[in-house]
């Protein structure tokens, strides 16, 4: 980052005002004194102003994305692919919560805040994921979707109860509580209905709704209490269980 930009998101000036006070020579970065405002910071460790060390408060952002087709759900891509993290351009140092395979669509949220991603994927808190899966072999019967709600064997264990039900011949949503590797697909497969397109329409009380594909939002405050609530409520349910059943659960996948 820009060592102007990074006065200016510590709040010691606006980005103009810290433009100057770096020409003025008031800014030293691992104790040498830096006149060029452009010049490039990781962060705010070894940054001073007036010889004071500076104390940066990054905001926490949390940003939904509607990722298309092609895109990976990483942070980098060795393979220089397009990335998530690219379709927001922000800043920041984001990463994505979970993952998408690459030829999956839809929600995938963008943070910076390294505890919030980490509980939202932790398979204890068993986060919901809906998805829409448009499947080969339609009609999907009842017995296939009674299957998925009580769980079908994959190579890694059964998987836990879901909610599915049928939107069209060829169409399913399909609500999980875990995030294992090509879980959905895997379980479509299990009940002889391949996918043949999915996308991600909920993660816990988030909705894709109306984000076109390849565009993202930043949450609003309210989202993201809403999201940390959902955390709350998740674990004191497993408290709750672990101490009505006398033990914890393991954690699922
Ligand atoms: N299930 C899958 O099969 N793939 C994903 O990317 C997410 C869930």
């Amino acid at each position: 980052m820009r060592l102007a930009k990074l006065l200016a998101t510590a709040g010691v000036a606006s980005r103009r005002a810290a433009e100057l006070i770096v020409r003025d020579g008031r800014v030293a970065v691992d104790g040498e004194t830096v006149i060029d405002p452009a010049f490039d910071v990781a962060g705010a460790e070894g940054v001073s102003v007036d010889g004071r060390p500076l104390a940066v408060r990054v905001p926490r952002v949390v940003y939904a994305v509607n990722k298309p087709r092609g895109v990976v759900s990483t942070a980098r891509d060795p393979q220089r692919r397009p990335t998530v993290v690219s379709l927001v351009g922000s800043s920041l140092r984001l990463y994505p919560v979970g993952r998408l395979d690459i030829d999956v669509t839809g929600l995938i949220l963008l943070t910076n805040d390294g505890e919030l991603a980490h509980a939202l994927t932790h398979p204890s808190f068993e986060v919901p994921r809906t998805y829409r899966a448009v499947v080969a072999r339609p009609p999907v019967r009842e017995a296939a979707l009674r299957a998925l709600r009580s769980g079908v064997e994959l190579e890694d264990g059964r998987t836990a109860p879901a909610q599915a039900r049928r939107l069209a011949a060829d169409t399913i949503e399909l609500t999980i509580h875990e995030g294992r590797k090509r879980q959905v697909k895997r379980m479509c497969d299990a009940v002889g209905h391949p996918v043949r397109s999915l996308e991600r329409i909920a993660f816990g009380p988030l909705r894709l709704g109306d984000l076109a594909p390849g565009a993202h939002r930043r949450l609003s405050a309210a989202e993201v209490r809403a999201l940390r609530l959902s955390l709350a409520r998740r674990s004191g349910r497993r408290g709750r269980d672990a101490s009505s059943s006398g033990s914890r659960r393991p954690p699922a996948g």
